[in-house]
């Protein structure tokens, strides 16, 4: 097989996000996944391979090795297309989509499917925080009752503390969140929330509130990658994903440097930013992952759409859909939800949406470059994604 230059999304689907009583973790990988095929209009048996993003479903559902159970249940078991689950916590969809681009690079494959799917609602309350507390350091911090709420809390202080600013400036990107999530059919909430309601809702790890935290939502995102080669074979249409960075440090809050910025993120986006040889003010909207608002916040300035202490000078006024650069046009985990494996793959189904001119009422204007942030845990590791361009 011949090397090929790019690599373009050529089709998405996905299932709404939020509290799946009725449905299956199966039910809904399949749904994103023939929903995708559909819109990319390939046949099931030209597929390469299938990557699987999740990070959860041992520990939630008891079910592993869902590749395999996947591929099976969307009726490919007898087509040989060789289907893996890739696992990077909350970063398992965007690393799914890293895994696949790369396979298309080599040459090794032309046609990839990367699915992300997570059912959180299975259990619930304690259960369900000492799961999700995984994804720390079980030994150094789990352990001691750090929880993920309790760590971004930490966070959170330190920024209030040393940048002498208050809760508005998170609430500021739930807020928004909320507006765009209200306008996107799959999002977890569509309800529109003031700045108020954010800052007066109910504590959770002081000073964040109930508004500050993405929700546990079930959900599932699929995308078709193709190599260029594919495309103009097949006169498809497509998004290419221009450049991607990956980056890693300290697993633990407390070896970090800072506990408000986080390199991995700086260096993920520094990467992706030059792979795409684009900058900043070429990007027309991004994807951030805001577990916590004070996530939101610290990726503004790691990313460097804001100096350090300077997102307040932003996001008051600035990450809208008509602002200098909108945040979240698909709601963001905060409000079009966090099922942990499929949000990745997610951030790529509204780029792709965005870039195409095909977001509806959530479009943003002239939409050309996307960046698409995704961090698994408290910043160990982060993915980018920029997407756009001939
Ligand atoms: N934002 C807005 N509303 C929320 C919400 C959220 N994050 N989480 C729950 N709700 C709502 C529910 O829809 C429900 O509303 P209803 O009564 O109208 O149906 C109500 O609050 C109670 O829901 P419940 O599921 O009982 O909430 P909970 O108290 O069990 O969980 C959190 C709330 C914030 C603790 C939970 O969402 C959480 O742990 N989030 C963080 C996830 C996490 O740790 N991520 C790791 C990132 S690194």
């Amino acid at each position: 097989m011949q090397l090929s230059n790019d690599v373009f999304i050529i089709g998405t689907g996905e299932s709404k996000y939020g509290e799946l009583w009725e449905r299956s973790l199966r039910e809904i990988s399949v749904e994103a996944g023939l929903k995708a095929i559909e819109s990319s209009g390939i046949r099931t048996k030209d597929l390469d391979a299938i990557y699987m993003g999740n990070s959860l479903s041992g520990m939630i559902s008891g079910q592993e090795n869902i590749g395999a159970l996947m591929s099976d249940y969307a009726g490919i078991a007898d087509e040989d297309v060789p289907t893996l689950r890739i696992e990077a916590s909350t970063a398992s969809g965007a690393a799914a989509v890293y895994e696949a681009y790369l396979s298309i690079k080599s040459g090794e494959y032309d046609l990839v499917m990367v699915g992300g799917v997570e059912k959180m609602t299975e259990l619930y309350g304690n259960e369900m925080i000492d799961i999700s507390s995984s994804i720390l350091d079980r030994e150094w911090e789990a352990f001691f009752g750090g929880t993920p709420a309790a760590m971004a809390a930490l966070s959170a202080r330190k920024y209030m503390k040393d940048f002498g600013v208050g809760k508005d400036v998170m609430a500021a990107i739930s807020v928004n969140d909320h507006k765009n999530a209200s306008m996107n059919p799959t999002a977890h909430f569509s309800n529109i929330i003031t700045m108020e309601q954010a800052i007066n809702s109910t504590p959770v790890a002081e000073p964040l509130n109930l508004m500050d935290c993405a929700p546990q939502s079930d959900g599932a995102s699929s995308i078709i990658l193709a190599s260029e080669e594919f495309v103009k074979r097949e006169k498809k249409e497509g998004v290419k994903i221009a450049g991607s960075g990956i980056s890693q440090e300290y697993f633990a809050l407390h070896s970090r440097d800072s506990l408000y910025s986080m390199k991995s993120t700086v260096s993920a986006s520094r990467k992706a930013l030059q792979k795409a040889k684009v900058g900043l003010n070429d990007i027309s909207f991004a994807e951030i992952h805001d577990s916590f608002s004070i996530y939101g916040v610290m990726a503004l300035e790691d990313i460097g759409f804001a100096e350090r202490g300077k997102a307040k000078d932003l996001v008051f006024s600035d990450i809208g859909l008509k602002g200098r650069i909108p945040i979240n046009p698909s709601g963001g985990l905060k409000a079009k939800g966090f099922p942990y494996g499929a949000s990745g793959v997610g951030q790529f189904v509204e780029g792709y949406l965005q870039i195409m001119g095909k977001a509806g009422k959530r479009q943003v204007e002239n939409a050309k470059y996307g960046l698409l942030h995704s961090v698994a845990g408290t910043g160990s590791t982060s993915i980018v994604h920029i997407l756009g361009g001939e």
